[in-house]
């Protein structure tokens, strides 16, 4: 066993089974030995490789969609420049790139990085020491005003419950541990209150139906909606998950771009699941901003002009060069690759159009 794996163990037989969100946290984000706190994670050496270190032009991309907010809410100076969970800040890199090509928002961008892991955040400053980046721990200590968020597969990894429908209610599902059968999962024994999170339209369960909630991520996403609602300003929110709240379940672990069992190796592993663009969307609504889709990664990319940036990459690079990018764009915007899988919502506060989108979804109209 892993020792954090002891540590849960002997937690258990001291107090009872956990939720899969305490398991999910203490894997995750354990001071000492949890997975975001010590592992490097991304890329070919860490455990999965991210859409900005696929290619440049998606940091390009939302570079330009944050000018263009900046643009349309009067070009307020400061503007809170915030992206949760940076990685090896390879996306803000790029996206700086581009738009430094305004002066203007050049000047006004105050760089503010949420960010809990020691090793990303020593990548994160080599990258983008020139715009003196402050580092937090969470949203919450970032001073309010007007505000461009960025977070790319970042809700994916806070940590979720789990809700099993059995004998006529939804009961948590809890992670327990005993000597012979190691982690394990067993049903709370009463009705889960967590049930009323639900939204009301969700169709009537069958027995053994399993959901998935993640109150952490409705609290950010209610403190986003809160920030741009009162600021002015806009977030875009992209990540792997589902359009609407569906039953089954996602969680899952990644270990050396392999699928392993989430019980194997704590604080070793990625944890992570879907994100329910849904729950997030009507929380952020409910603060007051304004949504925008979700749409598909593929239609946003193509909406922000990939494919242009991709032709004026190729024109002058060598053959080789030339089939790398098509891959890439292919990588990022392939229905078979990520360009269906992920999606993209924007959080906006008034009189803000985000480029990307359509119009505002249903979860935004009054
Ligand atoms: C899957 S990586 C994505 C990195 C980057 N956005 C990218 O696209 O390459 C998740 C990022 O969120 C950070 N992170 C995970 N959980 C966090 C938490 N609870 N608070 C702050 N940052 C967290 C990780 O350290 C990492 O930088």
């Amino acid at each position: 066993m892993t020792g954090l794996a002891e540590i849960l163990a002997r937690r258990i037989a001291r107090t009872g089974p956990i939720t899969v969100a305490e398991y999910m946290a203490a894997a995750l984000t354990d001071a000492d030995r949890g997975y975001y706190r010590t592992e490097s994670a991304i890329g070919a050496e860490g455990d999965f490789t991210t859409a900005p270190e696929i290619s440049q032009i998606f940091g390009e991309l939302i570079g330009a969609w944050l000018v263009d907010c900046w643009e349309q809410c009067g070009r307020p100076n400061p503007v809170r420049l915030i992206e949760l969970g940076p990685g090896r800040g390879t996306l803000m890199q790029d996206a700086l790139r581009v738009g430094g090509l305004v002066p203007a928002w050049r000047r006004a961008i105050e760089l503010h990085l949420v960010e809990i892991n020691p090793r990303l955040r020593d990548s994160q400053a080599a990258r983008l020491a020139a715009f003196s980046p402050i580092w937090h721990e969470t949203l919450s200590t970032v001073p309010d005003g007007p505000t461009l968020l960025v977070a790319n597969e970042f809700f994916d990894a806070l940590p979720i419950r789990q809700l099993v429908f059995h004998a006529g209610a939804w009961r948590e599902r809890m992670v327990a541990w005993t000597d012979g059968m190691g982690f394990h999962f067993v049903l709370s024994p009463g009705p889960s209150p967590l049930a009323a999170l639900l939204p009301a339209e969700f169709p009537s369960p069958d027995e053994g139906d399993l959901v998935e909630l993640s109150p952490a991520s409705l609290g950010i996403a209610a403190e986003i909606g809160r920030r741009v609602a009162l600021g002015g300003g806009a977030a875009v929110i992209i990540d792997y998950g589902r359009a609407a709240t569906m039953k089954g379940a996602t969680l899952q672990a990644i270990r050396a771009h392999r699928g392993v069992d989430i019980f194997a190796a704590p604080g070793r592993a990625d944890l992570s699941a879907h994100v329910d663009f849904e729950a997030l969307s009507l929380s952020a609504r409910d603060s007051g901003a304004q949504i925008f889709g979700p749409v598909t990664q593929q239609r946003f990319l193509n909406a922000l002009g990939v494919n242009q940036r991709a032709a004026s990459l190729k024109s002058g690079a060598t053959p080789t060069a030339r089939r790398a990018i098509d891959r890439s764009v292919e990588r990022l915007t392939g229905g078979a690759a990520m360009g269906d899988l992920f999606k993209v919502i924007a959080i906006a506060g008034h009189a803000i159009a985000p480029a990307g989108f359509p119009g505002p979804a249903r979860a935004a109209s009054p």
